[in-house]
């Protein structure tokens, strides 16, 4: 979490930073500071809140001249967000500069030490304790700013992506990483740094990310050296040429990200399958499963793990790896996984599954995973991502990037890479018949045609919006593939609405969520066609007598259910194990639309972050 941005070069960094933490800002977005060098004084602003607040403030407090500056947008974790906590920090000589993403877990033991001899802060946070940790070395050893670095990085137990300064020497930032992503754009006479590539894709499509362990000295005359932080060994920079454009990082009309990213999803699927999937010659070809062929037909079973939506649609991926390939499949919260000593084995594979690809959870879970000799494959969006590096082999979801919090596209496109597959391992193994085989690539292949048809129901899913979006707890209910989409539906409504949603396999509301139904609860079923049609009606039936609020997703020309809902909400008809690419869509809008009538900020919801790179 939280987004770091720098630049060092000829032009003004002032706005190149300002605008690159915007583009940062759904890392984190509790507190916002920035912080300018010209060669003669330090201009540093920050305060509380967006990066709209620090624009503001800039304008009232401080010069914007200088061609070195860094930049921060915070998601906190040491201390509460608060102006003096914000980012940037001062060492106590006040020489020098810091931004930091991550955490320092033994800051407070370092902090004991320096505060005997003589140190100060004046803030709660672990980024505080570092700048001073390196000043102190600094000044100790008598070194200069990157053996400084290097030396304190070697005493401290935690993440970090950090870029410092220091005002005795104006043409110079030191950066180093682990467990935070950091980028370094090339231009000419120019480097900018940042969490992510998008805040120089206007200046430069050249690009390093620094690897686990690695920091640089980004010089403007001398350009990017870097150096192993343990034993000071020089790595040859790899300049990567980025495939990512402008266009795909703003809303593009739309008013929101999440709401355009929700409309990007026929294209995104689309894009997921192409080259890997084709119909007409029966064929599903995706190198990394390829090239592994056999250790997914000989493993003893296949166990997922993710966060959140990933996590969910690992779920969905259980009942299709199970229905079409017969293998074995658990499914696991990361940060469960990781903890609790899981039984693992060398005949086992893990799919990590990660929009970001920088999950700390899931990062660390693939580290056991990989310790206890198992095959780990990621599928992750974000290319070169921590996690797609540190897997053994993976598939790309190729969804483009997405910018707000709430996961919606990258969902659709995990179970379409999860489909894929399970399909392909099908054919392999002989578990689905000729036949069958081809009538899935062929629906699979409609699928972005039906998503664009489930969009189509927008209008009326605002009326359904409208109907219950003072509702103070819903239910949603889902059976078989369809269990997780309740799940992810109620996700997506309590982190950008605040409304207390719950999902539960349709069948488990008679163990006790049945209770809490009366007229006031509005109960999300997703009642499709296939996928035990008859006993989902059933369980519509005993919210209906207890007279619950009911709101069907069901097949396009139901009739059964529309006579017993209050409201239905029609998708396309598809493969019973591809609906929960078309049953997730009104739920998405729904969530958002409520989200918007109740004046929340949609794309970056409280308290949340869309990289969670702390555990
Ligand atoms: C929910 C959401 C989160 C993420 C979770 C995992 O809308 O976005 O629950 O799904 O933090 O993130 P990734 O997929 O980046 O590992």
């Amino acid at each position: 979490m939280c987004g770091i941005v720098g630049y060092i070069g000829k032009r003004e960094a002032y706005p190149i930073i300002l605008e690159g933490l915007k583009r940062l800002e759904y890392r984190g977005y509790d507190s916002a500071g920035i912080a300018l060098y010209d060669g003669n004084s330090i201009q540093l602003s920050k305060t509380k809140g967006k990066v709209v607040d620090l624009e503001n403030r800039v304008n009232n407090e401080i010069e914007t001249t200088g061609s070195l500056g860094i930049g921060h947008t915070r998601w906190a974790t040491h201390g509460v967000p608060n102006d003096i906590n914000s980012h940037p920090h001062y060492s106590n000589s006040g020489d020098l500069v810091i931004i930091h993403n991550g955490i320092i877990e033994n800051y407070a033991s370092i902090k004991k030490e320096l505060i005997k001899r003589g140190y100060t802060f004046s803030s709660e946070t672990d980024t505080e304790v570092l700048i001073n940790l390196i000043e102190d070395v600094k000044k100790n050893e008598q070194v200069k700013l990157g053996k400084a670095v290097q030396i304190a990085l070697n005493q401290v137990v935690g993440a970090y992506a950090i870029a410092v300064f220091d005002k005795n020497k104006p043409d110079e930032i030191v950066v180093a990483k682990l467990g935070s992503p950091l980028a370094i754009g090339v231009g000419e006479n120019e480097f900018f740094i940042a969490s992510d590539a998008t805040p120089f894709l206007e200046y430069t499509k050249k690009a390093i990310y620094l690897e686990d362990e690695e920091m640089a000295i980004v010089r403007l005359k001398k350009g990017v050296k870097i150096r192993k932080i343990k034993n000071d060994a020089l790595v040859d920079p790899y300049i990567q040429e980025l495939q990512l454009n402008l266009e795909q990082i703003v809303k593009g009309g739309y008013e929101h990200f999440m709401l355009k990213e929700i409309h990007e999803q026929p294209n995104a699927i689309k894009d997921t399958y192409r080259g890997r999937l084709n119909a007409n010659k029966g064929q599903v070809r995706m190198a990394g499963i390829d090239d592994n062929l056999e250790k997914f037909l000989n493993a003893n079973r296949i166990i997922v793990i993710a966060c959140g939506t990933s996590w969910h649609a690992g779920l969905v991926s259980e009942y299709i790896f199970e229905d079409l390939a017969r293998i074995p499949v658990e499914v696991e919260y990361a940060s469960e996984f990781r903890y609790r000593n899981p039984v693992i084995t060398e005949n086992d594979v893990v799919i990590a599954i990660s929009q970001s690809g920088e999950t700390a959870d899931t990062l660390a879970a693939i580290k056991l995973a990989k310790s206890k000799g198992a095959f780990v494959f990621g599928v992750c969006n974000v290319v070169g991502s921590s996690i797609a590096r540190e897997t053994h082999a993976g598939a790309y979801t190729h969804a483009g990037p997405e910018i707000g919090v709430a996961s919606t596209k990258a969902f659709t496109t995990q179970i379409t890479v999860l489909t894929l597959i399970a399909l392909k391992l099908a054919k392999e193994k002989g578990t689905l018949s000729h036949s069958e085989f081809h009538l899935h690539l062929q629906e699979l292949e409609l699928i972005p045609d039906k998503v664009q048809k489930a969009l189509q129901s927008d209008a009326h899913i605002k009326v359904v919006a409208e109907t219950y979006k003072d509702a103070k707890n819903c239910l949603y209910l889902g059976r078989g593939f369809n269990f997780p989409v309740a799940l992810e539906g109620a996700l997506k409504l309590k982190e950008i609405s605040y409304i207390h949603a719950e999902g539960y396999p349709a069948a488990e509301m008679k163990h006790g969520p049945i209770a809490l139904i009366d007229e006031q609860m509005p109960v999300f079923v997703i009642a499709t066609k296939k996928g035990h049609y008859d006993k989902v009606v059933s369980n519509i039936q005993e919210i209906k007598s207890r007279k619950g609020k009911i709101i069907g997703i069901v097949t396009e020309g139901d009739t059964e259910v529309k006579n017993l809902a209050d409201h239905v909400i029609e998708v396309p008809e598809t493969l019973e194990l591809l609906t929960p690419l078309l049953t997730t869509i009104p739920l998405q809008l729904l969530s958002y639309h409520i989200a918007v009538m109740l004046d929340k900020n949609v794309d970056q919801p409280r308290n949340l972050a869309k990289s969670v790179t702390v555990e």
